[in-house]
C-alpha cells in the first residue's frame, strides 16, 4: 500500500518500535517521509528491525536502547533523538504489556510493572518531548502525542486488572494532557486497540492452543486486526487529516462491542 499521509520534514518516536505494532507504525511512519527513532530495552532487536525498516522503505531510522518505565531513561530517549535528527513533532507512546494474575493473589510487584509500562512510561516520556514538541507546533503549527491504549481499558480484561486499569489510565491521561498542552498547538490522542495478530500474539497464541479465528466469530469484522490497521489509525491522528481531534480515544476492535439478538446475515 502506498502512502497516504505526508510526514515529510517531520520526526517522529516510537517506543516499542522494534516489534509488533510499534514496528508497523515506524514503517509507515517512514513509508509517509518521516525521520523515526525506536526505542525498547533489546538493542539488537531494535537494530534488526530498523534494518529491515531501512531496506523497506529507504527512510532514516535512529534507534536508543531505553527502559521506558525509568523516568531518566526517557529523558535522555528524547535528547538523543533531538541531537540526532534536530526536532521532534510526534511521540508515539506504544511500548507496553499485559501480565496475567488474578486480582485476589496478584503481587504487589505485578500490579506495579502493569503501571509502571503502561501508564508511568507515557508520562515520563510526554513530559521529556513536552519542550521539544512545543517548539515544533510554534515552528510548523502542528504536534502530536499518541499513546496506544487497548480495549482492555474501555471493557477491563479478566486476569489483567492491573494492565486494564493502567490502559484506562492512559486514555484519561491522554485527556488531561490534550488539555493542558492543547493551548501549545499539541494534540494528545490514544488509539485502543482490539485482538491484533501481531508476530508475538500469534506465537503466544499458537502455545496456549488460543483460536483466534473461533474467538472472533460474533465481531463484525469477523477476523483479528492487523498491525498495520493499528499503525494506519496512529498515523491519521498524527496527522493534520485530524488537526481538530484531540483528548480522544479511537478503538481499533472491529466492532467486538456491537451484539444482537437476531441473525440478519444472509
Ligand atoms: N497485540 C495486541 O493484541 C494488543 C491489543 C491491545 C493493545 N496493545 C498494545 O499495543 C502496544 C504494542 O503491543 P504489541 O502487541 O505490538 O507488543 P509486542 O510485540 O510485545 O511489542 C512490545 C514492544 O515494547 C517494547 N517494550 C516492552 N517493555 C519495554 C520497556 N520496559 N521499555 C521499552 N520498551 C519496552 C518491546 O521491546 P523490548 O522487549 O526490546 O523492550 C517490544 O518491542 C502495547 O502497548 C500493547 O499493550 C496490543
Amino acid at each position: 500500500m502506498g502512502a497516504t499521509f505526508d510526514f515529510g520534514g517531520k520526526v517522529a518516536i516510537v517506543t516499542g518500535g522494534g516489534s509488533g505494532i510499534g514496528e508497523a507504525t515506524a514503517t509507515e511512519f517512514l513509508r509517509s517521509g518521516a525521520k523515526v527513532a525506536i526505542a525498547g530495552r533489546k538493542a539488537d532487536r531494535l537494530e534488526a528491525a530498523a534494518e529491515k525498516m531501512r531496506e523497506t522503505t529507504g527512510g532514516e531510522v535512529f534507534c536508543f536502547a531505553t527502559d521506558v518505565r525509568v523516568q531518566e531513561q526517557c529523558q535522555a530517549l528524547v535528547e538523543a533523538v533531538v541531537r540526532h535528527f534536530g526536532r521532534l513533532d510526534i511521540l508515539v507512546n506504544n511500548a507496553g504489556g499485559a501480565r496475567h494474575a488474578a486480582l485476589r493473589t496478584a503481587p504487589v510487584e505485578s500490579w506495579r510493572q502493569d503501571m509502571a509500562l503502561n501508564l508511568d512510561s507515557a508520562f515520563f516520556c510526554s513530559q521529556a518531548a513536552y519542550p521539544y514538541l512545543k517548539a515544533a507546533a510554534a515552528d510548523n503549527g502542528q504536534a502530536a502525542i499518541v499513546n496506544i491504549s487497548s480495549m482492555a481499558g474501555n471493557g477491563g480484561t479478566i486476569g489483567c486488572g492491573g494492565y486494564s486499569a493502567a490502559k484506562a489510565g492512559l486514555q484519561m491521561f491522554t485527556r488531561v494532557s490534550a488539555a493542558e498542552w492543547g493551548p501549545k498547538g499539541i494534540r494528545v490522542n490514544a488509539v485502543a486497540a482490539g485482538m491484533i495478530a501481531t508476530q508475538l500474539a500469534k506465537a503466544n497464541w499458537a502455545k496456549t492452543g488460543f483460536d483466534a479465528a473461533a474467538a472472533t466469530t460474533a465481531f463484525p469484522l469477523r477476523r483479528p486486526g492487523e498491525p498495520e490497521e493499528v499503525a494506519r489509525t496512529v498515523l491519521f491522528m498524527a496527522s493534520d487529516a485530524a488537526s481538530y481531534i484531540t483528548g480522544e480515544t479511537l478503538i481499533v476492535g472491529g466492532g467486538p462491542t456491537i451484539k444482537g439478538m437476531i441473525d440478519t446475515d444472509d
